[in-house]
């Protein structure tokens, strides 16, 4: 006899205030597969997960879990059926520490009272899975997010989910964490356990995903073995179209020198350590490293979101005191930041207000927000970067997680800079819209402005930029012409201790 399917979905729809975002769609898990949902930001991926993990409820459709028919789910209800998810975007409590949030509302207690000791034990199992190396007792705030992220898998594993949802998992992770996520994948598989994985990170696929099912606008398109497949089929599928250029690179003729930063040190522990660099107009530099290299603290400091201890920034040739985000953004240096929860938007505010925040003075009259010319600059910026959502009005929570990168992305691109600063601008967003952003940092430097661009991705920071610095442990180790160096060279870099 055939295994009972995990997971059986069949003709799902779901609509937010009658915008549909799902239409009909099917999907299954087989015990022991690792089946991956594909599709460009706005799909209905996450949708659809939510629906499966108790979170929305459809509105048509039938889902059965081993074979039985599953009602309406609640978060609880699913969880009991042995479903875990993942979130995209991170769900902890940020003053908590480890343990309390991998036990959160499932406490490990004696007699009725909360055993910190037990709990911090049983803790410390799921992170020695992971080869996780923090203290249970950590709060988690402390954490980079890609430590958080590893916290909120654990929390999914100490469930012994049979079902395990990973919404996005690795757009945050180093690859060492995610080496270790795939090994606990691994291990998932042969106890028989379902894992249904998202990720827009498609050249990773080969390494776990036995089938794919592929979403368009909502709607299913098809499901394949990966086996049979390949990546161009894949993305065709994904966009409706063959994409013909990953990298739209153009070349400019190089202007003066736009930002020269001097021996630069952050005050804390590794951060920055004497950053030296040059950058010049219309030119775009990538900063590549490994995750922790100091690649953000160096366009936290340039940028005003941290004060550096040491060093000098001159731009044109002019000496500049950068204290703050405020003094940077007077000087028309701009930074797109990594974290976009925390540093990037006001989620419960709308579209229309996040692109238009910076550049207030732009829309208002006489000091007063006219909501005429709002409209009109953020309807332009939601066009230009095909921000997929009803409306500009949308609260900025609903949008799917790419969506809300575009904004983030969006909200800088309003105002005139000199030098614009993008930390991971691509994370979560899919290969066709990748190239919207990529178009969008071309046109900035065609303008002339000096564009710094901190990507994980050596594929984009070979494909995209004109020069590499590569760091390491906080310095500076390479400063590399992209047309002569390859991927080999720049990880030599990264890992050479400096
Ligand atoms: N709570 C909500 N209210 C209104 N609209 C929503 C809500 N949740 C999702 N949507 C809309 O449903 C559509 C599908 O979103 P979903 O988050 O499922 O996309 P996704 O495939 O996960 O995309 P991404 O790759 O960017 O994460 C989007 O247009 C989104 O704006
Ligand atoms: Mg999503």
């Amino acid at each position: 006899m055939d295994d009972v399917l995990l997971v059986r979905a069949e003709g799902i729809s779901k609509s937010f205030s009658g915008v549909p975002a799902l239409k009909n769609v099917c999907f299954d898990l087989r015990p022991g597969e690792v089946h991956a949902l594909l599709g460009e930001n706005g799909a209905g991926k996450s949708t659809l997960m939510k629906i499966i993990s108790g979170v929305y409820t459809r509105d048509e459709g039938e889902l059965y879990i081993e074979g039985r028919a599953a009602g309406d789910l609640t978060p609880l209800s699913a969880q009991k059926l042995g479903i875990g998810i993942i979130h995209q975007e991170l769900n902890l409590c940020p003053h908590l520490s480890v343990a309390e949030n991998i036990y959160l509302n499932r406490e490990v207690s004696s007699f009725g009272i909360t055993n910190r000791r037990k709990q911090n034990r049983e803790a410390q199992k799921y992170l020695a899975a992971l080869e996780l190396d923090v203290d249970p007792d950590t709060p988690v705030r402390e954490l980079p997010v890609s430590k958080q992220q590893m916290v909120e898998i654990c929390k999914t594993l100490s469930m012994n989910a049979k079902i395990i949802i990973m919404d996005e998992p690795t757009s945050a992770l180093t690859d060492k964490e995610i080496e270790d996520l795939f090994n606990v994948i691994k291990m998932l598989k042969a106890e028989n356990c379902g894992v249904i994985y998202i990720s827009h990170r498609l050249e990773e696929l080969s390494r776990i995903v036995d089938r794919v099912t592929i979403l368009r606008d909502g709607r299913y398109i098809k499901t394949l073995d990966f086996a049979d497949t390949n990546l161009e089929e894949i993305i065709a599928l994904m966009v409706g179209r063959s994409l013909n250029e990953k990298f739209p690179k153009i070349a400019v003729e190089r202007g003066g020198k736009v930002l020269e930063v001097k021996n630069l040190s952050s005050p804390h522990g590794v951060g920055v350590k004497d950053v030296s660099f040059e950058l010049y107009q219309g030119e775009i530099v990538a900063f590549a490293g490994l995750m922790g290299a100091g690649r953000t603290e160096t366009a936290r400091a340039v940028s005003g979101a941290d004060r550096a201890s040491a060093g000098e920034i001159f731009l044109g040739g002019k000496k500049i005191a950068v204290k703050n985000i405020r003094d940077a953004i007077k000087e028309g240096i701009y930074c797109v930041p990594e974290d976009r929860k925390k540093d990037g938007l006001c989620v419960k505010m709308t579209l229309a207000e996040n692109i238009t925040l910076p550049s207030l003075e732009l829309v208002s009259n006489f000091g007063v927000i006219s909501g005429a010319k709002e409209s009109e600059k953020a309807l332009k910026m939601k066009d230009a970067l095909k921000i997929k959502t009803p409306g500009i009005a949308q609260c900025v929570a609903n949008l799917s997680g790419g969506n809300q990168q575009k904004v983030v992305v969006g909200k800088w691109l309003m105002r005139k800079a000199k030098v614009v600063i993008f930390d991971e601008p691509t994370r979560g967003i899919d290969v066709a819209s990748k190239i919207e952003i990529y178009n969008i940092i071309n046109e900035l430097k065609k303008q002339g402005i000096g564009v710094m661009f901190v990507s994980s991705e050596l594929p984009e920071v070979l494909g995209m930029s004109d020069r590499i610095l590569v760091m390491c442990n906080g310095r500076i180790t390479a400063n590399l012409e992209t047309k002569n160096t390859n991927q080999e060279e720049i990880l030599k870099y990264a890992t050479r201790y400096a």
